[in-house]
Formats: C-alpha cells, structure tokens, sequence
C-alpha cells in the first residue's frame, strides 16, 4: 500500500472525530471517501496530511480543549504521523482543500509557479506548468489574469493544477465539485480521470456519492467517525441499506 492508515483516533477536548479509522490507498488508484456532513472525512485529510497536529502545535497557553491524535500513517513504507505538514508534501502526498483558494491577487500563471515552490529547476517547473495547461487549456487561457476573477469552476481547477505542480504521489482531493454547475462538474471528473490515468493516486472526497464510485476502484463509507463500509462500487450499492441510509441512493 502506498498510504496506510492504522487505527486512527483524532480527539477534539473530548469529542472523538475520528475512531479507530483504517484505511489504505494503493499505487496508482483512486479511492473515494463518502459519507454525511460531519463524518471525519475532511478531519481524515487533514490528519493524513499533518495538518490536525499542526493545529494542535500552534494552540498556545491555557485553552479548555486539546487535541489528541492516535494511532499511525505510513506512506511509501516510511511512518509519517510524526513529521510536519511540509516534510509530508515533500514525500509527495498533498492535499488540495475544500475552500478553493488561491491566491487572489496573482495572476493565474503565479499560482501556478507558486504551487511548484518546492521544484527550484526551472526547466522542471516550466514542464510541470506545461502538463497543468495540458490538462487544464483554461488556466492557460486566463494565465495573465488575475485568479480572483475566475469563476467558480475556474478557481478548483486551478486549485487542483497548483496541488499538481507539486508533482504528488499521492493527491486527497477535499469535495471538488461542490457549487459546480452540472456542466462543469461532468468536465472536473473528466480531468480526475485524467490524472489517475496518468498514474497519480488520489484520495477523493466526494459529495455526489454516484460519480465518486463511478471513478473509484474502491470506497470507503465513513459515519461518525467510523468506516462503517468499504468495498468495490458495486460491493456496496448492493446492500440496501448502506444505500439507503449511508449514500442517499
Ligand atoms: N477544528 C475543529 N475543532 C473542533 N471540532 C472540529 C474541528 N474540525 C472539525 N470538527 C468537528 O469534527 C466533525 C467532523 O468534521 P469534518 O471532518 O469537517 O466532517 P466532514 O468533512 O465529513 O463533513 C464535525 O462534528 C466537526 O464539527
Ligand atoms: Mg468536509
């Protein structure tokens, strides 16, 4: 496995977000993580990525809660659970968030080389923003403008193609296509497909539970904290009550 979460525990004070959670990505595939507002699933990224401990690091003096963070995460055989949220994005395991984001005042093409700061070849980052415009000819059309002008759609696009100048192994995807117009969000999955095929793991959250087991080899189904399932697409929308109850099927 390239990713491999054992018995994750993530406490906020004494409320238990995420409980005894194992979970793993393979080489190369595309595992979506679904479940209802409020599972875990975006604090699972996080946790994944260092973020929940980076949180925790810069609580300063007294405060009526604490975090606490259990159990391991490796990634490409080595244990990642202790490093910092930059250390893991130099392993190539990165996380693109759930509120697009750029930065607003730079133009399209800046984000994009700002993305790729940990590349300092500039042959090498010039090939990276290449392959972004390939698969995303709007960024390349809008480079020059400045990115808090872009649509909606525009603005996650070009969230994914800046997490993708990091050159990832591993790519966790937090909700891309919500807000999206039908349109675009049929494109938006295109372009995720695209990114599998070209051998890029992700771990895709996603609220169109439908779309997201179209795309995935495999599903986790996460409720309170828990995986309640996993399996195949069609694994799971075999039983009806998952369906039912779990996916809104
Ligand atoms: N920083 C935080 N402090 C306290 N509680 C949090 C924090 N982040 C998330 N939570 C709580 O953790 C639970 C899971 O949230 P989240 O991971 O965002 O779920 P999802 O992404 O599946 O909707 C929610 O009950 C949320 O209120
Ligand atoms: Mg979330």
């Amino acid at each position: 496995m390239l990713l491999e979460v054992k018995n994750l525990k993530v406490c906020y004070d004494t409320a238990m977000i995420l409980n005894d959670l194992n979970l793993g990505v393979d080489q190369g595939e595309l595992v979506s993580l679904v479940g209802p507002n409020g599972a875990g699933k975006t604090t699972l990224l996080r946790a994944i990525t260092g973020l929940v401990r980076w949180e925790k690091s810069t609580m300063r003096g007294a405060r009526a809660g604490d975090i606490t963070i259990e159990g391991t995460v490796h990634f490409a055989g080595e244990r990642i659970d202790r490093l910092a949220a930059h250390e893991i994005v130099r392993r190539g395991l990165v996380h693109c968030p759930e509120r697009r984001r750029p930065f607003r005042e730079m133009t399209v093409t800046e984000n994009l080389k700002a993305g790729g700061y940990l590349c300092s070849d500039r042959r090498e980052l010039q090939r990276r923003l290449e392959m972004v415009y390939q698969l995303f000819p709007v960024l390349k059309d809008r480079g020059n403008q400045i990115s808090g002008k872009l649509s909606g759609g525009e603005q996650q696009m070009l969230a994914i193609g800046r997490a993708l100048m990091l050159q990832p192994r591993l790519l966790c995807i937090d909700e891309p296509s919500t807000g999206l117009a039908a349109k675009l969000k049929q494109e938006l999955f295109e372009r995720i497909k695209e990114i599998r095929s070209s051998g890029i793991a992700m771990l895709l959250v996603e609220q169109d539970v439908s779309m997201a087991f179209k795309l995935a080899s495999r599903n986790y189904v996460l409720s309170h904290g828990r995986v309640i399932a996993e399996g195949t697409s069609e694994e799971l929308l075999k039983d009806e009550t998952i369906r039912k109850t779990y996916l809104g099927l």
